[in-house]
């Protein structure tokens, strides 16, 4: 995983939490970086789960919800890095059916060891949207935060509907409200 994943996770505790905490769970969690990471550099995605393992223990927050948060926070770093991406669409179902084909395509094509997920996408006749997420990572949690702060951003009126698919990939549905 991209180190840049792990310095704004990194980012996100201190601003959250304090620089103490960022401390204690980079020696708590034990992970063999040492908490250093540069943006390009390339670490394995356990020690982030590590590192999210430590954070539940000291603050008493589950950790898929410690990963959701992360993954609202995640969304606004990307808009602020690459307003490009965000200028050119307006609305947040737009923008999620940009990810598979035009977002990842390019982050792949940047960074050639990135490990992504894959999304499917389905219209229903009912009008809600799916969006179906698959990975050889457990990152449905932090999925769902960028979802998230992607309907948020778009100031769009969706509700979230999150359900297991019987392979085992993870379903999010956005319905209207
Ligand atoms: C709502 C929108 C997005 C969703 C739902 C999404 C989903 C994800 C997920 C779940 C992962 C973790 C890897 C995995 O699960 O296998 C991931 C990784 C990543 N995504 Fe996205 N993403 C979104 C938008 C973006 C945007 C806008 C960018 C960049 C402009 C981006 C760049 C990346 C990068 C760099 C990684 C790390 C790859 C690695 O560490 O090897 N994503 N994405």
């Amino acid at each position: 995983m991209l180190g840049v994943v792990f310095s704004e996770f990194l980012e996100m505790v201190e601003e959250r939490f304090s620089i103490d905490m960022v401390d204690t769970i980079i020696e708590e969690s034990g992970v063999p970086s040492g908490g250093s990471y540069t943006a390009v550099g390339n670490y394995d995605h356990q020690e982030l789960l590590g590192l999210v393992a430590s954070l539940s223990e000291k603050t008493g927050i589950a950790s898929g919800d410690l990963v959701a948060a992360y993954g609202r926070h995640l969304f606004g770093y990307f808009v602020d890095r690459y307003p490009s991406f965000f200028s050119k669409v307006d609305s947040s179902l737009d923008f999620l059916e940009t990810i598979e084909n035009h977002i990842h395509v390019e982050v792949k094509k940047l960074y050639p060891e990135a490990e992504l997920p894959t999304f499917h996408y389905r219209h229903n006749d009912d009008g809600t949207f799916d969006m179906i997420y698959r990975s050889e990572r457990p990152f449905s949690d932090l999925a769902q935060g960028l979802i998230e702060g992607c309907i948020d951003y778009y100031n769009d009126p969706y509700e979230l509907e999150r359900s297991v698919l019987e392979d085992g990939a993870v379903q999010f549905r956005l319905i209207g409200r």
